[in-house]
């Protein structure tokens, strides 16, 4: 984990209030594993002493990208930021999805913004050979992630809550379809989406090791603050060192509430 100093080389509106930042950061670029994230300090004064956790969604050399929704004060002003710009960075920091030395099939289930690091997921196992599906749920089709900025190898299924695009419905509902075929499910998604695919475990996964990445409020990032504490099975663990990444069954996700990201 180090400080870093990142030079903002494009930042653009991909999607209404969504953007995409790319940034050349060589010494976080070196270290990123898909599920890492980096803490970002969003703005100059003590008002912005807190940084925004956001993870690292794509890299290519000596670059990131982040992607990230705007709805508060921190993202708004990362989202005014232009090419040229120098952002103050932490990470890469937590652990990282880790994919199985048996798994060739992987299933990546997306809910909203959730997209963020299952797409640098994505561009790892294709490396390693592996195949990937993406499953991308949100409300409706303005909020889909643009399929050009996908591997062209990834098979990519959608589904809106309102029917505009894909299958009509949650992304959950679709789970099934694949449990044949995935040897692996990593996801990320709202609180709500693991605790209703917890809640379904045996008719939607069928056993299939699952592992999901946990957005909660962070203050730290780094393990001093216990601002991110959650109750799992094996005691209490802080979420941006022992996580993001977790098992699905280790979370006890009766205690949690949404994130609401
Ligand atoms: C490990 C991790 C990775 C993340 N990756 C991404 C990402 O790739 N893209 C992305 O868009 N967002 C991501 N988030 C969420 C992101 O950190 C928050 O949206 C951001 O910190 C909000 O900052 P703000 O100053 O704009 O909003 P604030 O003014 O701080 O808050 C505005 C609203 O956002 C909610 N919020 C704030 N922080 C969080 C949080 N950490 N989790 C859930 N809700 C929050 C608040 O409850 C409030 O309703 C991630 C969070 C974590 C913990
Ligand atoms: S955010 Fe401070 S301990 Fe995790």
């Amino acid at each position: 984990m180090r400080q870093a100093t990142a030079r903002v080389i494009s930042n653009n509106e991909i999607m209404p209030r969504v953007y995409l930042v790319w940034l050349n950061s060589p010494p976080i670029a070196s270290q990123a594993q898909p599920g890492q994230f980096v803490m970002v300090r969003c703005g100059e004064g003590l008002e912005y002493q807190l940084r925004r956790p956001l993870s690292i969604h794509q890299l290519d050399g000596n670059e990131i990208a982040l992607l990230f929704t705007v709805v508060g004060k921190g993202t708004r002003w990362l989202s005014q930021c232009q090419a040229g710009d120098n952002l103050d960075l932490l990470g890469p920091l937590g652990n990282g999805y880790s994919i199985h030395s048996g798994s060739h099939n992987l299933l990546l289930v997306a809910g909203g913004i959730g997209i963020a690091p299952l797409v640098f997921l994505a561009q790892q196992a294709l490396n390693q050979g592996c195949s990937v599906t993406l499953l991308s749920g949100t409300p409706t089709t303005t909020q889909l992630y643009p399929e050009y900025l996908l591997p062209p190898e990834v098979k990519l299924v959608t589904a809106t809550e309102d029917g505009t695009a894909g299958r009509k419905g949650m992304i959950t509902n679709l789970l099934p379809d694949f449990m044949g075929w995935a040897d692996q499910i990593f996801a990320c998604g709202p609180i709500s989406m693991y605790q209703t695919i917890a809640a379904r475990k045996q008719h939607l996964l069928k056993g299939k090791p699952t592992q999901v990445s946990l957005e909660v409020r962070m203050g730290c990032g780094r393990g001093v603050c216990y601002g991110c504490t959650v109750k799992t099975k094996r005691g209490l663990r802080q979420v941006c060192k022992d996580g993001p990444v977790f098992d699905l069954d280790d979370i006890l996700w009766d205690e949690l509430a949404d994130g609401g990201v």
